[in-house]
């Protein structure tokens, strides 16, 4: 069994002015229409819960680049962050390009300045 983990911080504030500024072509090319829905749910908190799936996006990466044979193989948009019934997030990994038997496991927190991801993954 080999485990890999992968972390990463955001100040809210960055990804609230990339929206700001950049509006729909800031978030169509970051997060997919199910993750927009889920932060758009979330009123006042919205930049907080964008700045989390973001900061889940490149913990993510981090801890899957040992699995990739080109860092290009695994996109933005080709990585989902959703949540159970219970609110526990989880990741939907496109792994067209990943040989190994992967499981992911992610965490995330949030205040209004920052916001933070754990991942580990767990190769079978
Ligand atoms: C769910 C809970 C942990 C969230 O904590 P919080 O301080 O309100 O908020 P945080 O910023 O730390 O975390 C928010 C994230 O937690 C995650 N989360 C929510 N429910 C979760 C659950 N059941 N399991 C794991 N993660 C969960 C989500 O990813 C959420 O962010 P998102 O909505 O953007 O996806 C909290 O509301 C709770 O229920 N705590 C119970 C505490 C308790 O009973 N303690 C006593 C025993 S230790």
């Amino acid at each position: 069994m080999n485990i890999t983990c992968g972390t990463d911080i955001i100040e809210v504030e960055r990804i609230k002015k990339g929206i700001e500024k950049f509006g729909e072509k800031f978030l169509n090319e970051i997060y997919t229409k199910k993750e927009i829905e889920y932060c758009e749910g979330k009123n006042e908190a919205k930049y907080e819960h964008y700045a989390a799936r973001f900061a889940a996006k490149e913990a993510i990466f981090k801890a899957i680049s040992p699995y990739l044979q080109n860092k290009y193989d695994i996109t933005w948009k080709n990585m989902e962050i959703l949540n159970n019934k219970q609110g526990r997030p989880y990741a939907n990994i496109n792994k067209d390009k990943i040989r190994d038997n992967i499981e992911i496991d992610i965490s995330l927190a949030h205040i209004k300045e920052y916001a933070i991801a754990n991942c580990t993954i767990n190769k079978k």
